[in-house]
Formats: structure tokens, sequence, C-alpha cells
């Protein structure tokens, strides 16, 4: 039997993608790498109206997209998703569930309020849209579920406890869900990105003496741009991934390699 070519592996055609949080920031890059590699997209919002242009520019690329509306603080409206978006296509191949949200503030400062809402969104979350999406593929034998993690997936940073919290919380659930459904075929992965300027943290880089603090402990010395994560969008979502699963993969010009804290040299 002939297999594909390693470059083949990496082909989305005919696949069927749900991203989770596509109105803006990363999700867009996720799923804008996913069409173009081949796939068919679900986006999602809790404003639908906001996908439009969007949804409209993956349609100029020729795939096929469906918008639809997700609060993942609600379990009957992620089950409408997931049960939405299989009716339309038939069967979800890929999940990528980045929806999320940050609360930056020192630990002393966060309220009951503050962490509810962190952790409901990005780890409660992050597990019922899994299963939902789970559940239907499952039932087919196959499926690429990507958990968006972070750095704080992995490392301690002030300012943010519940959302490194919630982040931690992520790389574990990928650990497990990747125990319990591989024997149905499906992969679990989290992929954790470093510093990359969206929204969520557009503050940050307003502020130029952050920036460069943060390019001084990045080994490649620039700030993420999007683009700096397709190819590992596509890979973990891809048959070139199929015996990796429970992995988090840290896309971070190397700003993990321990240099956060060991660059605190005196500059020459
Ligand atoms: N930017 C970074 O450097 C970075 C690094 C590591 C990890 N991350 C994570 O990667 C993901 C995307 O980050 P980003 O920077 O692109 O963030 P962003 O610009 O703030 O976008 C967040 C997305 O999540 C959706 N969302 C928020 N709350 C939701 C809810 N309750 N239900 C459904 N959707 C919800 C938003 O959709 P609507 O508002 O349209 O509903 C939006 O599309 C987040 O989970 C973030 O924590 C980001």
């Amino acid at each position: 039997m002939s297999r594909p070519t390693p470059v083949a592996l990496f082909d989305l055609t005919g696949q069927v993608a749900v991203v989770t949080g596509a109105s803006r920031g990363l999700g867009q890059y996720f799923a804008r790498a996913l069409a173009r590699a081949g796939a068919d997209l679900v986006l999602t919002s809790r404003n639908r109206a906001t996908l439009a242009p969007f949804a409209a520019e993956m349609e100029n690329l020729g795939r096929r997209t469906l918008s639809l509306e997700l609060d993942v603080l609600s379990l009957e409206s992620i089950e409408k998703m997931a049960a939405d978006a299989e009716a339309a296509f038939g069967a979800i191949h890929i999940l990528v569930n980045n929806a999320g949200m940050n609360i930056r503030k020192p630990a002393l400062d966060v309220t009951w309020s503050d962490w509810n809402q962190i952790l409901d969104t990005n780890l409660r979350g992050t597990f019922f849209v899994a299963q939902a999406v789970a559940r239907r593929m499952v039932a087919h034998g196959y499926g690429r579920i990507v958990n968006i993690g972070s750095v704080t997936s992995v490392f301690g940073y002030a300012g943010l406890a519940p959302y490194g919290a919630s982040r931690g919380g992520v790389r574990q659930l990928t650990m497990s869900l990747a125990d319990d459904w591989g024997k149905h075929g499906v992969t679990v992965n989290c992929l954790a990105p470093g510093w990359f300027r969206t929204e969520q943290n557009k503050v940050l880089y307003e502020d130029s003496a952050w920036v460069e603090y943060l390019v001084d402990r990045i080994p490649v010395k620039r700030p993420g741009e999007p683009h700096d994560l397709d190819g590992a969008i596509v890979f973990l979502a891809s048959e070139a991934s199929r015996y990796i699963t429970g992995q988090t993969l840290l896309v971070d010009g190397g700003i993990s390699t321990g240099s956060t804290r060991a660059t605190v040299a005196p500059k020459k």
C-alpha cells in the first residue's frame, strides 16, 4: 500500500474544523491556517454577526464556512453548537478549543468573581466544548483536538494567578482526555503560545519598556507574530501528528528555555 508523502500528511482537504473564539485574534489566524491547508470551517463567537467579514474571507478561499453562536459559559450553547456543526457538515474532524479570556491583576486584588469568570471560561469551557465535540468524533472513530494553552500552562507569572491556574488546568486536562479518547482515534494536544500581540494583551504592547523587557527574555529576540503559529496548528490538526497525543507544544520563541528569570544578568 502506498503511503502519503510527508507533505501530504499536512493536507486538510475534506476535513471540517471547529474553531472557537474566531471573531478576532489568534482564533482567526488558526482558522485561516487550517483553511489554507484545505479545511472547511465552523467559526464561533458569542456574537455571530462579528464573524461575517472573516467568514466571507474564508469563503473566498474556496472553503465551506459555517458561523455559529457559542458562549462557552453555557452548556446549552455548547451542545447546540456541536449539534448544529455536525448537522451541517456530517462530521467534525478537528476542534481548536481557543475561546478564552483574561483579567490581569495582582493576586491580592483578585475577586471571587474574577476567579470564576476566568476558570469557568478557560478551563470548564474548554472541557465541555471538547466533550460535546468528542462525543461526535468518537462515534466516527477519528478526531484531532487542539486545546489552546499558554506559557502560563507551565510557568508562573505575577498578575496572572487565576489565568495561569486555568491554563495549567488545560494542560493537565489535555493529558487526561488524551488517555481517555486515544482508543477511539481521537488525539488531544495542547498548543501553548508565548506572548503574541492581540486584543487580549494590547495594553501590554503599548508599553515600550515592557516590550523591551520581554524581547530581552525571548531567545529569538522578537515577540510572537500570529503567523508563527501556522505550522504548529496545522501539524497538530493533521495526520502528521497522528502518533502524538497528550502533549503540550510551546510556540514561544524559546522563552520557556528558562531565560525568563535567568537573563536578569547586568546589561553589558
Ligand atoms: N495572545 C496571546 O499572546 C496568547 C498567548 C497564550 C494563549 N492565548 C490564548 O489564546 C486564545 C486566543 O487569544 P487572543 O489573544 O486571540 O484573545 P482575544 O483577542 O481576546 O480573543 C478571545 C476570543 O475568545 C472568545 N471568547 C471569549 N469569551 C468567550 C465565551 N464566554 N464564549 C465563547 N467565546 C468566548 C472571543 O469571542 P467573542 O468575544 O466574539 O465571543 C474571542 O474570539 C485565548 O484563549 C487566550 O487566552 C493567547
